[in-house]
């Protein structure tokens, strides 16, 4: 591995420091040389491919071929960033089927690291994985995947029961070996609790500017997709001379704290 990879370390140092980490989603080789050239720290291969490249309405017909497909894209030309890709829907019920995907995001994909969705019920999984050699992201607050049971996209954690159960599950995912986690959708006042308390760096995504870092789905913040795009993005395109432009000016509001301002925020 190059001297100059962002490693887990890095970013539990950068947490220590106070640096905040710029994450953005990406899909493909000609834009994982862009973000990597306008210093973006981490690249999530999302399972938001779906919405975005697949024009679906949901995440949940994404396969791990798709994953492993685009992960392999990213990987291939990547210099610096630590690259993420989710486990698709339901690639991670058992501990069996977690460990086979997780090996095929990781061997033929080139991911660094997998994400999943959920608290206590994958807490084992999450154990499991992190002791085989597998770092794991999880995912807390708005779960995509899980959009047929929740009943939509709404924002989680509003009341104090909610909080308290993802603040619960921030901790077990913690202790069972997580390197990371990205809160979704959640009151900014928990966001920032939760990142004073945990050790591991937690990733914000409408979730307030008091994370460790952000992440946006990319072509949300250029402003490509139909229609609104969610309350918490922002399109930096617009107003900015090119893509790249575009991208050095989200890892800029990132870093100085200026994005998410208080209108992309739910108090
Ligand atoms: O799939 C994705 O892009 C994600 C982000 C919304 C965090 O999980």
């Amino acid at each position: 591995m190059s001297a100059d990879r962002i490693t887990t370390a890095r970013l539990a140092a950068m947490k220590q420091r106070g640096e905040r980490i710029a994450c953005l989603t990406c899909y493909d080789a000609a834009f994982c040389r862009l973000l990597e050239a306008a210093d973006v720290d981490v690249l999530l291969v999302g399972d938001s491919l779906g919405n975005v490249l697949q024009g679906q309405a949901t995440t949940v017909r994404v396969t791990l071929d798709h994953m492993v497909y685009h992960s392999a894209c990213v990987s291939r030309v990547s210099e610096r960033a630590l690259i993420i890709a989710d486990l698709p829907f339901l690639s991670y019920a058992t501990p069996e089927r977690a460990i086979d995907a997780a090996a095929r995001l990781m061997g033929e994909g080139g991911a660094a690291m997998v994400k999943l969705e959920g608290g206590a019920e994958v807490v084992d999984t999450v154990r499991l994985l992190t002791r085989f050699g597998a770092p794991v992201c999880a995912h807390l607050g708005l779960l995509p995947q899980s959009v047929h049971q929740l009943g939509g996209y709404r924002y989680q954690g509003r009341d104090e029961a909610g909080a308290a159960a993802i603040r619960a599950d921030a901790l077990a995912l913690q202790q069972a070996g997580a390197s990371l986690l990205v809160l979704e959708c959640v009151p900014a006042e928990l966001a920032e609790a939760l990142s004073g308390e945990l050790r591991i760096p937690v990733i914000g995504i409408g979730a307030g500017k008091d994370c460790d870092g952000q992440v946006l789905v990319l072509h949300d913040m250029l402003g490509l997709l139909p229609g609104r795009s969610p309350r918490f993005s922002k399109d930096f395109l617009t107003g900015a001379g090119s893509v790249r432009d575009a991208l050095a000016a989200y890892v800029n509001a990132v870093r100085d704290g200026t994005f998410p301002g208080p209108e992309h925020t739910l108090a």
